[in-house]
């Protein structure tokens, strides 16, 4: 049985709020919260898939919770093949919009060069931005979720995800 951590980055509680809904859903996967729970980049080895959760703050940064993590992961550069990684997070494509979720990109394109596989690309269809970090190829490389604008749409977006990598990945 794989071994699931969702580890999550939350300021004000959106990605946090979809983190634990993933959670329910996933039902034998582990919540990590960044801020209180996270204890170093060793962590991620205890997992064979990793769901990563961050808002997107600044312009187009992960959440602060992340920071060090990911300096610790760019610096070091553990081997992360073999891992399956989904990414998730919140963002606001209005007031954003110029860099709506832009951390999951960035979040993903450490990850995928250290060798770990991503999953969980969603189309962009029901999003309008200008521009974000996370499109790859016409789709999102991850779930965004946007409470400021569209919070009726989370739960549905959420529950949609988790049956998507209950198939991609066989959980
Ligand atoms: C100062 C500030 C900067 C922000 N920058 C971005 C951004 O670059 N891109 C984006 O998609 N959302 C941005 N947001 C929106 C937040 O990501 C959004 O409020 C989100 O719901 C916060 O989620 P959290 O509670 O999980 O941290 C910003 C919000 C604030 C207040």
């Amino acid at each position: 049985m794989a071994k699931v951590g969702i580890f999550f980055g939350s300021s004000s509680g959106v990605t946090r709020g979809a983190a634990e809904l993933l959670n329910a859903q996933l039902k034998r996967s582990e919540l990590i919260d960044m801020e209180e729970d996270f204890d170093g980049i060793e962590q991620f080895e205890d997992f064979d898939v990793l769901i990563l959760g961050s808002s997107t703050w600044g312009q187009g940064d992960p959440q602060r919770d992340w920071v060090d993590p990911l300096y610790d992961l760019s610096n070091d550069r553990p081997d992360l093949s073999g891992k399956k990684v989904a990414f998730f997070g919140a963002g606001d494509q209005k007031t954003h919009g110029e860099h709506f979720l832009s951390a999951l990109g960035k979040m993903h394109d450490l990850f995928v060069s250290l060798g770990a596989e991503a999953y969980g690309y969603i189309p962009t269809t029901g999003y309008e931005y200008e521009f974000s970090l996370a499109e790859r190829e016409g789709k999102l490389c991850g779930l965004g979720i946007d409470d400021v604008n569209q919070e009726d749409l989370t739960e549905e977006r959420v529950t949609l995800w988790a049956s998507q990598l209950k198939s991609e990945i066989g959980l």
